[in-house]
Order: C-alpha cells, then sequence, then structure tokens
C-alpha cells in the first residue's frame, strides 16, 4: 500500500511550518500582549468586592478597589480601563437625573483611579441605561425613546464624566448624531483631548444579559406602557452588515477617534469590513455573555479555560482589531506573562 498522493505538487506540505514551537512562533501572523486589553470593570457606591454570580471571576469593586485595581492594571501593562456603575435602585428613575452627577460613583472612581494610576487610560460609557429604572440608554416620550432629547443628557453626562479625568468617552447609547454633538461640546468646553470611542456598531443583542445583573440594570419592558421590551428601536439588527459601515461612517465623520464593534466574537466579520474600509483605530468588545458562556463551558470541564480565554482574545487580534474590551483583562494579561 502507498500513502495518498499528495496532489497536485507532492513537496508541497504546510505542516512543515507546524513541526515545532519556534517555527510555529516564526511564522506567526498576529499575536496578543497586553497592550491589546481594555480592562472591562464594574464599580459599586458600598465598600469591598460583591462577585456578579452570572459572571464567576467577575466582581462590583469599591471605589477604593477600583484604585488598586488600576495600580495592578499600570504593573500588568494593561493601557486602559473601561468603567460602568452599578447604581443603587433608589437613586434611579425614569430620566436617568443621576448620569451626570459630579459627585457621583463614576466622577468619584474616574478620580480615585486617575490618582492611583494616571498613566492608565480611563474609559467611560456615555448611556443613561444604568441610571434609569427602566434599564434603557435613553429618555423614553410616549412609548418611544427620544433621540434628540437623549442626547442633551448624554452632552451633561459626557462633560461631567471628561471634567472628572476620563480620557475618552465611549458612547454606547446608539442615538443619531451622539458623536458629533459630544465632540462638539467637548471643544466648546476647553476639552478637546478628549478622546471618542464610539460604541459605533452596536447590536440589539442577547449577549449583553450578564452585564444587566452586573450592573444592576433596570428591568425592561417591565410591563408599562412607557418601556418598550427591547432595545431594537436604537440597537441595530444582527441580520445587517452593511449598515454597520453606515454607522461607522457617520461617527467618523462626527468625530470618533476610534470606533468600536459590539458584541465581539459573534460579529467578527464586521471588524473585518470596518477595518478594511476605515482603516481606523477599531475595538472589539468581549460582552458579558460570551465571558460568561466562557466560563460556564470551563467550570463545566467542557474546554479548556485558559486555553479558550487566549484562543478568543487572539481572534479579535486576527480578524484586525486594535484591541479588545474585556473582562478578562487581568487573568489574560498575566497568562501573557507580564
Ligand atoms: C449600555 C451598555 C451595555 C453594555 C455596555 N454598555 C448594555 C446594553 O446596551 O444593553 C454591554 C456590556 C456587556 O454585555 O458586557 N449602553
Amino acid at each position: 500500500m502507498t500513502g495518498a498522493p499528495l496532489a497536485p505538487y507532492p513537496a508541497l506540505r504546510l505542516r512543515r511550518l507546524r513541526q515545532a514551537d519556534w517555527t510555529r512562533r516564526m511564522v506567526r501572523e498576529t499575536s496578543l500582549s497586553p497592550a491589546d486589553l481594555i480592562w472591562s470593570m464594574v464599580v459599586h457606591e458600598g465598600e469591598g468586592v460583591v462577585p456578579v454570580a452570572s459572571m464567576p471571576g467577575v466582581a462590583r469593586l469599591s471605589v477604593t478597589e477600583a484604585a488598586k485595581a488600576a495600580v495592578e492594571a499600570r504593573a500588568l501593562g494593561i493601557p486602559a480601563i473601561a468603567v460602568f456603575p452599578y447604581i443603587d435602585g433608589e437613586k434611579k428613575d425614569r430620566h436617568g437625573s443621576k448620569a451626570a452627577d459630579p459627585e457621583g460613583l463614576i466622577s468619584r472612581a474616574v478620580k480615585a483611579m486617575k490618582d492611583a494610576a494616571p498613566e492608565v487610560g480611563i474609559m467611560c460609557d456615555v448611556a443613561l441605561d444604568p441610571f434609569t429604572d427602566h434599564g434603557h440608554d435613553g429618555v423614553i416620550e410616549g412609548g418611544r425613546i427620544h433621540n434628540d432629547a437623549t442626547i442633551e443628557r448624554l452632552i451633561e453626562q459626557g462633560l461631567v464624566q471628561a471634567q472628572a479625568g476620563c480620557d475618552i468617552l465611549a458612547p454606547s447609547d446608539m442615538m443619531d448624531g451622539r458623536v458629533g454633538a459630544l465632540r462638539t461640546a467637548l471643544e466648546a468646553a476647553g476639552l478637546q483631548d478628549t478622546m471618542i470611542m464610539s460604541y459605533a456598531a452596536k447590536y440589539a443583542s442577547a449577549f449583553y444579559g450578564p452585564y444587566r445583573d452586573a450592573i444592576g440594570s433596570g428591568k425592561l419592558g417591565g410591563g408599562d406602557v412607557n418601556n418598550p421590551g427591547d432595545k431594537k428601536t436604537y440597537q441595530m439588527d444582527p441580520a445587517n452588515t452593511d449598515e454597520a459601515l453606515r454607522e461607522v461612517a457617520l461617527d467618523i465623520a462626527e468625530g470618533a477617534d476610534m470606533v468600536m464593534v459590539k458584541p465581539g466574537m459573534p460579529y467578527l466579520d464586521i471588524v473585518r469590513r470596518v477595518v478594511e474600509t476605515f482603516a481606523m483605530p477599531t475595538f472589539a468588545f468581549q460582552v458579558s455573555g460570551e465571558y460568561a458562556m466562557i466560563m460556564a463551558a470551563a467550570q463545566n470541564g467542557w474546554i479548556d479555560e485558559e486555553r479558550a480565554i487566549l484562543e478568543s482574545l487572539g481572534a479579535f487580534k486576527r480578524a484586525g482589531c486594535a484591541g479588545v474590551i474585556t473582562y478578562f483583562a487581568p487573568r489574560a494579561a498575566r497568562m501573557l506573562g507580564a
């Protein structure tokens, strides 16, 4: 018996370059380093750390713990932290009034982190959902999310964040025109160095589920006629790809410095199109549901946890991302030998 013929050229053996670790490293096309990671972090008003049940390994951090985490990020070579607030229920209302509180949790967390580790960039979500009792990202009028009324609130919120020392505003609300409005307001306030990373192509996704638990989000569609059941009138339809390019083009024209695709792994085709079309620094958000899926499978012994974490993050680099916003950031940085 002879072996199967190697058609058409017997000498073509792609396995030759895979034969040893050194050959694989030598021809590797992309790499992952701590500099590619933005640490997604949740803060709360209380003391200490409070584990998030649906996200094993993730906890809400007090302001003091967040400052320590910023120091840790610096030591690990993680360039930036994206901070999200868990707001106590009694502080929420229909209009998200506390979103622009200069003494609020986000302002205090940003200041504490910048004091502790000024070399670490801080990014803040510009969106009302942690502050609204209905969990939507905008102001509801007549059963609809009112675009322009929401933008007014987002400008107040973004300015407060920037004044607290936030380096990167990340509008995640998906209102039309918010990037331009924020950019104009920043310029007028003398905050021209504040960067904007827009959640440009953000989809109405089931993968945000655990985040709602993590930040104690109000219940969408709570039965009230004034609480639409989902975010499909502002976040994108998961079936669309050309529309993502229009969203990104607009945000760039309005003054975004960086753009983001969200969720991450199920949307790497969108990342690739955005990178190839615009050649802008493009990030993706490995969201809470992606984190929870990996951890749940690993805890059942169904996948190798560490390999799955690094493989998933490496996939973002291969797709063309400048970096990844991820809850795995500190663990991955440690695995990468920082
Ligand atoms: C809110 C916001 C969401 C996330 C980041 N910012 C949820 C949503 O839009 O419903 C999701 C983050 C995650 O799932 O990890 N505007």
